[in-house]
């Protein structure tokens, strides 16, 4: 077929499909996938005892989770913010000293604490079959974690 006529009737497709109702509320799904994209980032970082790339997608991953309060506070009746105030934030913690004082051993021990928190709260909210891993064992990523 010519190329204008598929053209043209991708035109008129577009014109004549449905106008789909929008929702205020964003995909809470779609934020996650960054999530878990940044983790398993920053999970490589720490493996790799890349200090300085670590705390680069500590700072993308806590950044994330904040957005992901503004914009889904609460999701499908699961308060979400709430649950990461009280599951997500404070797994934070050990990576952030463990980046601080550089240290490889407990930046390697940080990653399983939040890698745990996020399969707690998929529990907490009755999606306990989405089992988040640190995934250190290869890199999928056209990127050099190495220090
Ligand atoms: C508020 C508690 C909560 C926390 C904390 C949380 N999640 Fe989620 N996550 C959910 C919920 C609820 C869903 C299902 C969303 C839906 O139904 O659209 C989900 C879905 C997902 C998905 C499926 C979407 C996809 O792209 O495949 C992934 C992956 C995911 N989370 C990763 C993570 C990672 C990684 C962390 C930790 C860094 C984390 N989550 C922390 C509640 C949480």
């Amino acid at each position: 077929m010519n190329w204008k006529i598929l053209a043209l009737a991708a035109v008129a497709g577009a014109q004549l499909a449905p106008v789909e109702e929008t929702t205020s509320t964003p995909e809470l799904a779609l934020l996650m996938g960054d999530l878990q994209r940044l983790t398993h980032k920053l999970a490589l970082s720490a493996d790799a005892g890349n200090t300085e790339l670590a705390a680069f997608y500590l700072h993308e991953s806590q950044e994330q989770l904040r957005k992901i309060q503004n914009e889904t506070p609460e999701y499908e009746n699961i308060p979400v913010a709430l649950l990461i105030d009280r599951l997500a934030h404070p797994a934070y913690v050990p990576m952030q000293e463990a980046v601080a004082a550089k240290d490889a051993k407990r930046m390697r021990e940080g990653i399983h604490a939040i890698v745990q928190a996020c399969n707690a709260c998929h529990t907490a909210t009755q999606h306990a079959f989405i089992r988040i891993t640190p995934g250190t064992e290869s890199n999928p990523f056209n990127q050099s974690f190495a220090p």
